[in-house]
């Protein structure tokens, strides 16, 4: 895939000037709102009147990395808190080519389309693996590209844009996969706290020197624009990072921070379980809609996408905007994902009008 600028902003400014209501099932920005102990935390960060307005330590704040390594049972030296987890990616794919045991990055089509373009800027080399119908991979096609020139192996789970949960079996044959080749999985988990299968793996759950997670709060606390996120590597990897982390930004945004570390000490778990509910309601009006349209789709198994087909009506961008002028339903073409889905558009269930969008397609397919 070409390193481009990501066809979402194309659709979203299309849709934006568009001569009348649209419904944008573009962008991944939660509409739910965050927990009340986030506003907390940045009024109490402000209220220190500039004591602490100043650099952060560059791999994050200490309570933070505290707090992060205790929830997710590691020690506080293998966690780095990163600009998102699009900063998290970046630093992990990097250190793995770093190493010099490769150039190859092996990731998934499907595939959210900033891993090809990041492995492009880091001078790595594409490589994929498709998946099937419904987003899962078989671990067998990931081993049979894997070989001594694959510096690092990226997936997410669950998944965007397709709602995979990757199953036990599969997180543990990546892992596998990864040491064999002496290789990097970097397990992409942004989505965690929106699994509605009770199927997700963590590739923390494996410890091993060739796993590198990432994860972020944008999704989680519903703070895309607060730009906090983490990867949890061995030191080995911990380290480099790090450094890189330090060089290309010197440092995270200690507002943010401080606002994440006081609304994980003081968010409720129902704050989780409230949002996965609305959610789940959101998946299944869509989903009926899309059956009365006569479409093909995935039921999402986490995060908050659906991919659909309508017969004769492509993915293609054209279509896309038609649908934006005829239908009032902004969503995103297939392409945007790789070369599997070209047929497929993706809709992300991240507005309040989720069922009005779906009746729109309903009427505009009848
Ligand atoms: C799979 C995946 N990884 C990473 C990100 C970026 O997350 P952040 O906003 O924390 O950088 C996104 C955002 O949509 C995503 O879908």
């Amino acid at each position: 895939m070409e390193y481009e600028e990501p066809l979402f902003f194309r659709v979203m400014k299309y849709a934006a000037d568009a001569d009348r209501d649209v419904v944008d099932m573009v962008s991944g920005n939660p509409d739910w709102g965050s927990p009340p102990a986030v506003s907390e935390g940045l009024h109490a960060y402000a209220d220190t009147g500039g004591d602490d307005f100043q650099y952060p330590p560059s791999e994050g704040l200490r309570e933070l990395r505290e707090e992060i390594a205790a929830r997710r049972g590691v020690d506080v030296s293998q966690v780095v808190v990163t600009n998102g987890g699009g900063g998290a990616n970046y630093l992990a794919m990097g250190r793995a080519l770093e190493r010099g045991t490769g150039d190859e990055i092996v990731m998934t089509d499907p595939v959210y389309p900033y891993y090809p373009g990041k492995t492009t800027m880091l001078g790595g080399t594409q490589r994929f693996v498709v998946a099937d119908d419904e987003g899962h991979i078989d671990p067998a096609d990931v081993r049979e590209v894997a070989s001594e020139d694959t510096a690092c192996i990226v997936v997410n789970t669950p998944n965007n844009p397709t709602g995979a949960v990757y199953p036990e079996e599969t997180m543990a044959e990546l892992v596998a996969i990864a040491e064999d080749n002496d290789a990097i999985l970097v397990s992409d988990e942004v989505y965690d706290h929106f699994d509605f299968s009770g199927e997700f793996t963590s590739a923390l759950e494996y410890d091993s020197p060739h796993r590198i997670v990432t994860n972020s709060f944008s999704k989680s606390l519903a703070i895309t624009g607060f730009r906090v996120g983490y990867a949890i590597a061995d030191e080995r990897h911990a380290e480099p990072m790090k450094s890189r982390h330090m060089l290309t930004s010197v440092a995270g945004s200690r507002p943010s921070q401080a606002a994440v570390l006081h609304a994980l000490r003081n968010t409720d778990p129902d704050y989780y379980e409230d949002t996965r509910a609305l959610l789940r309601e959101r998946i299944a009006a869509f989903t009926e809609a899309l059956d009365a349209a006569g479409a093909e789709y995935t039921t999402p198994e986490g995060s908050f996408y659906v991919m659909a087909r309508f017969p004769g009506f492509p993915g293609t961008l054209e279509n896309v905007y038609e649908l934006i002028d005829e239908a009032g339903v902004a969503g995103m073409p297939g392409a945007g994902f790789g070369e599997s889905r070209t047929d497929w558009l993706r809709f992300a269930l991240v507005t309040p009008r989720a069922q009005e969008a779906a009746d729109r397609l309903a009427d505009y397919f009848a």
